[in-house]
């Protein structure tokens, strides 16, 4: 009998995600967090990450199985500096002896999208729309990326975006899970 293909994978790995506070970044975060990672979340909002955190490790003391961690900080999608010292601090941190760098990182951070008709779109509202979901995301990447490689073990990197600013009714009945979770983080 072989063994096991996922179960533990995520055990004792730094994750990282960004939009941690909320939504499928909360869900991504607390899945995570129950397989044993020490996971560190980021947003725009020191308020609305604390609020995540305490009701992450709220969760965690009652489910027996955890191991893992859970911090977070607020973080600047736009500025190098921000950014640099948020991979740093959980480069650097050797939470539970663990050493030096990150293996995962999760990307879901969204601002609310302006955009609308395409022709009737102001083109700096159109740019503007990049800077947190593609050009944030491009940023944390190519900050994070010395951290990770070289390592001589396996990481990832997984980005979850969108462009349109309605979704289609039957999309609606998947995101109950993602509200409910969004709702307990505030
Ligand atoms: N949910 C869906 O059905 C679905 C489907 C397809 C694609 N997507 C895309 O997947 C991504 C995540 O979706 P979601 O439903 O989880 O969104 P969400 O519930 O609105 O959560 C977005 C997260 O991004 C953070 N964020 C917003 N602006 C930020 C900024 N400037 N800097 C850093 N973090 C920021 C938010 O926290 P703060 O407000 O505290 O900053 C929050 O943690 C979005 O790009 C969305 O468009 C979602």
């Amino acid at each position: 009998m072989s063994a096991p293909k996922y179960i533990n994978k995520l055990q004792g790995k730094k994750v990282i995600v960004i939009g941690g506070s909320a939504g499928i970044g909360y869900c991504a975060a607390e899945a995570s967090l129950e397989s044993g990672s020490h996971v560190y979340i980021a947003s725009s909002s020191s308020t609305r990450v604390d609020k995540a955190v305490a009701q992450l490790q709220a969760d965690a003391a009652g489910t027996e199985a955890v191991k893992g961690s859970i911090q977070g900080r607020e973080i600047d999608l736009t500025s190098d500096e921000s950014v640099e010292q948020f991979i740093a601090w959980v480069s650097g941190d050797t939470v539970a002896g663990k050493d030096k760098g990150v293996d995962h990182i999760i990307f879901t951070a969204g601002d609310a999208l302006q955009l609308g008709d395409l022709m009737e779109t102001d083109f700096e509202d159109a740019r503007k729309a990049f800077d947190v979901r593609f050009w944030g995301a491009l940023r944390v990447i190519q900050i994070a990326h010395p951290e990770m490689k070289d390592r001589g073990r396996l990481g990832s990197i997984t980005i979850t975006s969108n462009g349109r600013t309605e979704l289609p009714a039957y999309l609606l009945v998947y995101r109950g899970p993602w509200h409910t979770a969004q709702q307990r983080a505030g």
